[in-house]
């Protein structure tokens, strides 16, 4: 029988206990094969080129990899091990920047050596190992709340346009925009949906569609440049994204378009709705202005994807991979704890001290 994507986690300890297992995810749709990471370089590179990608999953494997690393760091002494700690924790920050779930996870980690200062290091592995499962059982009971929380937003028979990947490829299992979209598929919402294709990496037609076609989700990729005209027809009830950053203010950084998504949503007067566990959510960072957005090679705008290359060889070329919508543009931002309305700077730090 064919592998069904659904059936795996994305990111999960690997067998032996050792190391990160994950789906390649630059192989997808084609492929469904997996791989085992153990080195820092081999974590670094799996989350810089996006074979494992998406801020929550991003964080996970953080997590994991911390656990992991530690089984051969130092155990000469506390000092020694949380030197090197300290190191790979900077060496993993630096893999990509937007996703704040990827510091956030760092720092759970981290604190768990500083909360145990002069530990001998082989008693702090098995409590680094509790912590990176709890952060990656914590993924999927988040998920599915978000998607119990959304689901109260929409109805039986509605459209949804979705932008980019925040799927169950982007979490362990559900994801964050599409748990809503899982959770009514098995109550018979009979939904719609529209997957934008997400220029240059693809992640909506590769990813989104993939999984979502793979749980027999009615779904229609449409390019990007068409959710005008679908929203114009009226075929959109609600748009569903996910976030890599939700600043105090409700500036919300994502995938690159969906700030175009947000604005086209609001002249067509259909709710923009983003989904994000509250470890999404960054209170220390003001507005949209002082999130970092991440740039990425110019060849995956002229050349990836395309038989021949598809721009004169000495254009300039701009390729951020996020951009940040408004908080004006957001009809609301749905967390595993509830929905946060505007204000966003008082709702969404109520959210996130909410217990
Ligand atoms: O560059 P990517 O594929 O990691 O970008 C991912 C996104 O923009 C997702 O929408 C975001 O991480 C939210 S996933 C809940």
């Amino acid at each position: 029988m064919e592998n069904n994507i659904l059936d795996f986690d994305t990111v999960c300890l690997s067998e032996d206990g050792e190391g990160i297992k994950i789906i390649d995810q630059t192989r997808l749709p084609g492929e469904i094969t997996f791989l085992t990471l153990k080195t820092d370089e081999e974590i670094w590179r799996a989350i810089n080129i996006l074979q494992v990608r998406g801020a929550p999953a991003i964080g996970v494997t953080a997590a994991l990899a911390m656990y992991v690393l530690s089984l051969s760091m130092p155990k000469t002494s506390y000092a020694d091990f949380a030197r090197v700690f300290a190191e790979k924790k900077a060496y993993l920050d630096s893999s990509r920047p937007t996703a704040v779930n990827l510091s956030w996870a760092l720092k759970k980690m981290e604190k768990v050596v500083l909360d145990h200062e002069g530990t001998d290091p082989s008693e702090l592995i098995p409590l680094l190992k509790e912590e990176a499962l709890r952060i990656y059982r914590e993924d999927i009971e988040v998920c599915h709340a978000i998607g119990e929380n959304g689901l109260t937003l929409v109805k039986k028979g509605d459209g949804i346009l979705t932008h980019c990947n925040a799927g169950k490829l982007c979490a362990v299992q559900y994801g964050t925009a599409t748990a809503p979209i899982y959770l009514g598929h098995e109550r018979g919402y009979n939904f719609r949906v529209f997957c934008d294709e997400t220029r240059p990496l693809l992640q909506g037609a590769r990813l989104t569609s993939f999984e979502l076609v793979s749980a027999g989700v009615d779904t229609t990729v449409i390019c990007d440049n068409m959710s005008g005209m679908v929203m114009k027809k009226g075929w959109v009830n609600a748009v569903f994204v996910g976030c890599d950053r939700v600043a105090a203010n409700g500036d919300t950084a994502n995938k690159i378009g969906t700030s175009v998504v947000a604005a086209v949503a609001k002249q067509y007067g259909v709710p923009m709705y983003i989904c994000a566990p509250t470890s999404t959510i960054d209170l220390s960072t003001p507005t949209g202005e002082e999130i970092v957005i991440e740039e990425r090679k110019p060849d995956e705008v002229t050349e990836m994807w395309y038989k021949e290359r598809m721009a004169p060889k000495n254009v300039k070329v701009f390729n951020p991979a996020f951009d940040v919508t408004d908080a004006s543009l957001i009809t609301a931002i749905v967390t595993e704890k509830g929905i946060a309305y505007p204000p966003y700077t008082k709702t969404l730090r109520e959210m996130v001290e909410k217990e």
